[in-house]
């Protein structure tokens, strides 16, 4: 990938799509091409055909996509598949017609099994029956995995590159408690929290479980990372994360800290917790050379003056 290169960013508004832009800036990348949702539905075939064909991008980082938190997945499995599905195929079939380079592909961990060994290896993938909760959305990761390795084989090249990240976080994160993932939906709990004085946030589960976080910007290092090195890769996807997780009681406990609430916290232990534990083996991927950078806590106290200094405007949404 050259300095100039052209790159499209598809999704760049998005948690990690804003962190592309960023580390491809920092990264010297000048030629960043991308479009907002409103102006091209990357579910709309013809559409993106012809954005592809007027812009011709030599590389794309494909970060657009439906995601969200465990209730809205369960509501809305159709949804969460047919979008992520949709996106995929135009993207992989408009990048081989239109010769792009190589197209980086985010899969998930909820595409391991409900009750994969920990920490999960790539080798895990479609050894057991995944978690019924995230099962629309899942679906779509998995064929998107599988549309990687077949683009590749058909076409004998390493255009598509597949990433599995764990659960990303960081600036420009959903903030929704009815959509959002944990960390983000955490935050603005304690927040509200503190604004209107509550002496206790009542949160689901028992809080033993473990979870990992990894930071926006380092996937986004990751990403660039294995195009400037896709000689290297094989035709199979590769775990990014962080090879540390916390118990969602660590987390809250550090989140309290953040935004200042002093009030208690109550377990509501009628509610489920979700797998014990979903940690991603990296040795793959780190082997080759990428670490990820951030500070845990440093990144979480980022996140967190992001959503206060965008507040308002999180509200209105
Ligand atoms: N977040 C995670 O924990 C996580 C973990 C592993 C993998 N991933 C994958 O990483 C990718 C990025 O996730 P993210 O968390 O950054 O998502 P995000 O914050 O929700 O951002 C998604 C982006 O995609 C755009 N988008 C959605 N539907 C679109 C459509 N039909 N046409 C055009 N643009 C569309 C959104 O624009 P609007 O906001 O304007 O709709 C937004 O810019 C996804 O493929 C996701 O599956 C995410």
């Amino acid at each position: 990938m050259f300095k100039d290169s052209r790159i499209f960013v598809a999704g760049h508004s998005g948690l990690l799509g804003s962190a592309m832009l960023k580390e491809l800036g920092k990264a010297g990348y000048s030629n960043l091409i991308y479009v907002s949702h409103r102006h091209l539905d990357l579910t709309d075939k013809s559409a993106v055909f012809d954005y592809f064909s007027q812009n011709l991008p030599e590389y794309v980082f494909l970060a657009a996509g439906k995601v969200g938190g465990i209730a809205d997945n369960k509501a809305y499995p159709a949804s969460y598949l047919h979008v992520n599905l949709a996106i995929q195929d135009n993207v992989f079939e408009a990048a081989c017609k239109f010769e792009v380079k190589n197209v980086v592909f985010y899969a998930s961990s909820c595409t391991y099994p409900r009750n994969c060994p920990q920490p999960m290896k790539e080798e895990h993938l479609l050894t057991g029956p995944i978690e019924p909760t995230s099962q629309g959305y899942a679906a779509a990761k998995i064929a998107g995995l599988f549309a990687c390795r077949s683009y590749n084989d058909q076409y004998d090249n390493r255009r598509f590159i597949a990433l599995l990240p764990n659960t990303i976080y960081g600036p420009y994160d959903n903030f929704d408690l009815s959509s959002s993932h944990v960390l983000p939906a955490l935050i603005r709990r304690f927040y509200q929290a503190c604004l209107s004085d509550d002496k206790q946030v009542t949160l689901w589960g028992t809080g033993d479980v473990r979870r990992e976080f990894v930071f926006s910007e380092d996937v986004a290092r990751a990403s660039i990372f294995a195009v400037e090195n896709v000689d290297m890769l094989e035709n199979c996807h590769y775990n990014v994360g962080c090879s540390a997780d916390h118990s969602i009681k660590e987390l809250a406990e550090k989140i309290a800290v953040i935004t200042g609430y002093r009030g208690s916290i109550v377990w509501d232990t009628t509610k489920q917790d979700g797998a014990p534990r979903k940690m991603l083996d990296c040795t793959r991927f780190q082997g080759l050379g990428w670490m990820p950078e951030m500070n845990f806590d440093n990144a979480l106290k980022l996140t967190y003056d992001w959503f206060v200094q965008n507040y308002s405007e999180i509200i209105n949404r």
